[in-house]
């Protein structure tokens, strides 16, 4: 897709931010989980990226800062959540450029795993490993058995997957058991 640009949300995008994860969605929960971690500091530093199709705001991706529980010398790590594309513009590998570019930024700023409680279908694709908690690493709520698959991991490097284990911790805005219930 060469008629794709992505780059950095900024605080002025804010009402493009919302309406793509309205429209995406159709309905609030996740818009409202996305300005409320945008002012999270324990998710901070945040990854929030906008994909353009001319003027158009037609897909959003956020990925969050989270630590392993009980672990000062925590590895950089992140939780992707949420990524949401305009109906209309879905199908057309922009959740893939999303996710590309998100990886990219978070390997460049040292970050170590990723983490994603998502389709077991989707996320694969693009490099995530399912049942990250048969690898150690606990969801911040327990995943129903029939959905550990969702519950996904991309390592960014070796080491960090293989030296610390650990429940993952997110960021406040996001650890409510109702956002961990696919
Ligand atoms: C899921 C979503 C982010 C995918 O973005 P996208 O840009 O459409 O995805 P891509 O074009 O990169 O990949 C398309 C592939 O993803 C798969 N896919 C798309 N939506 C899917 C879904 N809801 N479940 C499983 N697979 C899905 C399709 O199989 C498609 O492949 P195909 O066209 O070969 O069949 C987008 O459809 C969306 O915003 N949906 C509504 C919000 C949502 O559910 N977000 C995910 C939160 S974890």
């Amino acid at each position: 897709m060469h008629d794709i640009l992505i780059r950095d949300a900024e605080r002025s995008d804010f009402d493009d931010v919302m309406q793509v994860e309205k429209e995406a969605f159709g309905y609030e929960k996740e818009a409202n989980l996305v300005s409320q971690l945008l002012e999270d500091e324990s998710a901070e530093p945040i990854i929030s990226l906008l994909a353009f199709k001319g003027d158009e705001a037609v897909g959003h991706i956020l990925f969050t800062r989270a630590t392993i529980d009980g672990n000062n010398g925590s590895p950089l790590i992140y939780l992707l959540a949420p990524l949401a594309i305009k109906p209309e513009y879905q199908r057309q590998g922009i959740g893939g450029m999303l996710i590309n570019e998100g990886l990219r930024k978070l390997k460049a700023n040292g970050a170590e795993m990723v983490f994603v409680l998502g389709h077991e279908s989707y996320y694969p694709r693009y490099g995530f490993k399912q049942d990250a908690g048969s690898m150690g690493f606990a969801a911040p709520y327990p995943i129903p058995e029939e959905h550990a698959g969702a519950w996904m991991v991309y390592p960014l490097s070796s080491k960090a997957v293989n030296r610390i284990k650990g429940r993952v911790v997110c960021a406040d805005a996001l650890n409510k058991p109702e956002h961990w219930r696919e």
